[in-house]
């Protein structure tokens, strides 16, 4: 199954799709996600503390591996997406801090740490579901295009369109990494249900060509979703061209 759900609005994306993941924490308490950062998620992970803190979910058995994380940030860095997870997600619901998994921007060895983080997400998964976002070069995670559709949890350089994408959360340019932590494309295609969220104006192109693939291309790297049998593709309208 490969769904396209068009919605009004980011307002609406984030009911559909945090009533998606609080039916699955319903059905299996122990659920695992692999979780985004960037401006995507925002609306879902306030829909989710709002629920969490009525009492309508509880995390408390839940785990998560995030997909993603900079290298090169001071630990105390507002956009380390470490901070950003604790700010929009985890420090407003009642998960078990130690289910929380995110790659370590401040180990030694950044490609063992790399090893290690696929090798604790095999032994603990797969994810029941993966909420991704899309780069406006079609990169899922931080899998750039050219990423091979085998790839797991690697080091990555973040190309340059991508650094001037996010440059918007920093004062400049010069202060984006240019290294990452990223789940490959091989990790994220383990999940057994694959939620994609593409919304905004900024994504019209890239929606058009995503939509427009038939099979794996390695240049929009969100096109390995169309081998995967069980995904569904959010997208507003704003993202549609107002259609
Ligand atoms: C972030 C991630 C990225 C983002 C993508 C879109 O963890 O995996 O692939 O989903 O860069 O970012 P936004 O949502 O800021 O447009």
């Amino acid at each position: 199954m490969f769904r396209v759900i068009k919605c009004k609005n980011k307002t609406e994306i984030a009911e559909k799709v945090s009533l998606r993941i609080e039916n699955q924490i319903k059905r299996k308490k122990s659920s695992l996600f692999i979780l985004p950062t960037g401006s995507t998620p925002v609306p879902i992970y306030k829909k989710l503390v709002k629920d969490c803190k009525e009492g309508k979910v509880s995390f408390k058995k839940v785990k998560t591996f995030n997909l993603d994380e900079y290298l090169g940030l001071p630990s105390d860095h507002y956009e380390r997406y470490y901070n950003f997870m604790m700010r929009n997600l985890f420090s407003g619901i009642d998960i078990n801090p130690s289910n929380i998994n995110i790659p370590n921007s401040e180990a030694k060895n950044f490609s063992r740490e790399a090893k290690n983080y696929e090798q604790k997400y095999r032994d603990e998964g797969p994810a029941d579901l993966a909420i991704l976002g899309i780069g406006r070069n079609g990169h899922i995670g931080f899998n750039e295009p050219g990423t091979g559709i085998d790839s797991v949890t690697h080091v990555v350089s973040i190309s340059e369109s991508t650094r001037i994408a996010n440059s918007r959360f920093f004062d400049s340019l010069e202060q984006v990494p240019k290294k990452a932590i990223t789940m490959g494309i091989d990790t994220i295609m383990s999940a057994k249900e694959i939620i994609i969220v593409i919304t905004g104006k900024d994504k019209r192109i890239i929606l058009d060509r995503f939509l427009k693939e038939k099979d794996f291309d390695p240049d929009i790297p969100a096109t390995a979703l169309l081998k995967h049998g069980n995904v569904k593709v959010y997208v507003d309208r704003e993202a549609m061209g107002g259609k």
